[in-house]
């Protein structure tokens, strides 16, 4: 597959963190990638987690805006950033990362993140977007809209990201599923489909740990 076809993004790991450290973690992610010729520049690097206690993502990101000046990254983003840290990196460095990869499925809705992006131009991509596969997919609110749409509660949650504004990186191993991940442009949810939806919505269905206490 030719290299412009995929659009490729790797991230900065916790204890790659720092100025030097993580252009030294980039240069190492591109070789492990192919090297410098086979996928430079890189679409996107995003920084995993903000971990607070080490206080060192600013600096972080300060490494990441010289390599995309520098041309070797099309774009610089963040994951599992609160509103907090992402003001944090426009204040002190003037910009906003272009896109925010959280948490983000039916029982865990990220609205108060999601309002803060959407605010300050800032993508929002979601990770897990189908529950890490689990008891989502028999959620009897989504088996109805899937059933009454003929398509499968999966696509129905693909579908929804999708209208809601989200990127979404559904991941899966298992070739036909990976054709009916894509197989959702054909049909669209309803305002009432897309009400039932913010409905599941839960403060406590978050899969992963919270950002403040990921260090
Ligand atoms: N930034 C972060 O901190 C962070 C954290 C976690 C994940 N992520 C990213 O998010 C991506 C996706 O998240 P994820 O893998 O945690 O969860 P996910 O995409 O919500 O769910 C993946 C699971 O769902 C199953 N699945 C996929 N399509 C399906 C379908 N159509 N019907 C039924 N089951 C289906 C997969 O099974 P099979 O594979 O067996 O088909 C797999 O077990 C990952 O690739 C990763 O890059 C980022």
């Amino acid at each position: 597959m030719p290299r412009r076809d995929i659009f490729l993004t790797t991230k900065v790991w916790n204890e790659d963190q720092g100025y030097e450290a993580t252009k030294k973690a980039f240069d190492a992610s591109i070789e492990r990638l192919g090297g410098k010729d086979a996928v430079e520049p890189l679409d996107l690097y995003l920084i995993h987690w903000p971990t607070p206690e080490k206080d060192t993502y600013v600096e972080t990101f300060k490494a990441m805006l010289e390599l995309r000046d520098a041309g070797r990254v099309r774009a610089v983003g963040v994951c599992n950033f609160e509103p907090e840290h992402l003001q944090r990196l426009k204040d002190e460095t003037g910009e906003f990362p272009a896109i925010n990869q959280v948490e983000l499925h039916p029982k865990f809705q990220q609205k108060a993140v999601r309002d803060f992006c959407s605010a300050n131009g800032i993508a929002v991509e979601a990770w897990s977007p189908l529950g890490q596969g689990g008891d989502i997919l028999t959620n009897p609110v989504l088996d109805g809209i899937a059933e009454r749409l003929g398509k499968t509660v999966a696509q129905v949650i693909i579908r929804w990201h999708l209208q809601i504004g989200n990127v979404v990186i559904p991941k899966s191993v298992t070739p036909s599923r990976i054709a009916e991940n894509f197989d959702v442009f054909d049909f669209e949810l309803t305002e009432d489909d897309l009400f039932a939806i913010s409905d599941l919505d839960s403060s406590d269905g978050r899969i992963g740990p919270h950002p403040n206490d990921f260090n």
